[in-house]
């Protein structure tokens, strides 16, 4: 319906605010698109300007994900228009309107929405990509990981199968955006973080 049409164009406007880009603009560090690995992301800032900037990166991306997610919840849309509501609001930080289409791989933003939609579903797949990254220091393993793992325990966790879906589609598109870091990763020249002291 129409109205679930103006709810999937608001939360693409809010996905498409690129939250790595505002942070970096903000911060004075490099802009990261043109530095690093060239991804607007968390990650990527961590790398350019530290710990402070990637997690105010994080906390605007994830909550891109959670907050357009959990409104829609809570206004009573049915389970498909919340699954369209969170597509509209990914797609929006993979091809920002802002900048040129071109946004970010998507990890923050569905952990926002996986934990909007099933609380034990965000939590459990953030801590699989906790747990790889503790163990690796590789942020894009660590992604890649929590996103095989995530339809899985969707499958689990979910009783509605538009929401299922949804994740297995979202999993399938951050597995895509990564595939730059798959080539690297099979090559060995993945950089991962150091350690901390
Ligand atoms: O979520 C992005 C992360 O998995 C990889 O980022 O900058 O290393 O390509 P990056």
């Amino acid at each position: 319906s129409w109205l679930v049409l103006l709810w999937c164009l608001a939360a693409y406007l809010v996905g498409s605010l690129a939250t790595a880009i505002f942070v970096s603009r903000a911060l004075g560090l490099p802009d990261p698109r043109q530095a690093g690995s060239h991804n607007p992301g968390a990650t990527n800032v961590l790398r350019l300007g530290g710990r402070k900037a990637a997690a105010l990166t994080l906390l605007g991306d994830l909550c891109k994900g959670l907050l357009p997610v959990l409104a829609a919840r809570l206004a009573g849309l049915p389970a498909w228009a919340v699954a369209l509501v969170a597509l509209a609001t990914f797609l929006g930080h993979l091809y920002p309107l802002y900048f040129g289409f071109r946004g970010g791989k998507g990890v923050a933003t569905t952990l926002g929405i996986l934990l909007a939609i099933a609380p034990l579903l965000g939590l459990a797949t953030l801590a699989t990509w906790l747990l790889v990254f503790a163990v690796s220091r590789v942020s894009s393993l660590a992604a890649l990981s929590a996103t095989v793992a995530a339809p899985a325990y969707a499958w689990f966790l979910l009783p509605q199968p538009s929401l299922r879906g949804l994740v297995l589609v979202l999993a399938l598109w951050v597995l895509w955006r990564h595939r730059s870091n798959i080539q690297r990763l099979r090559s060995g020249e993945e950089r991962a973080f150091r350690r901390r002291q």
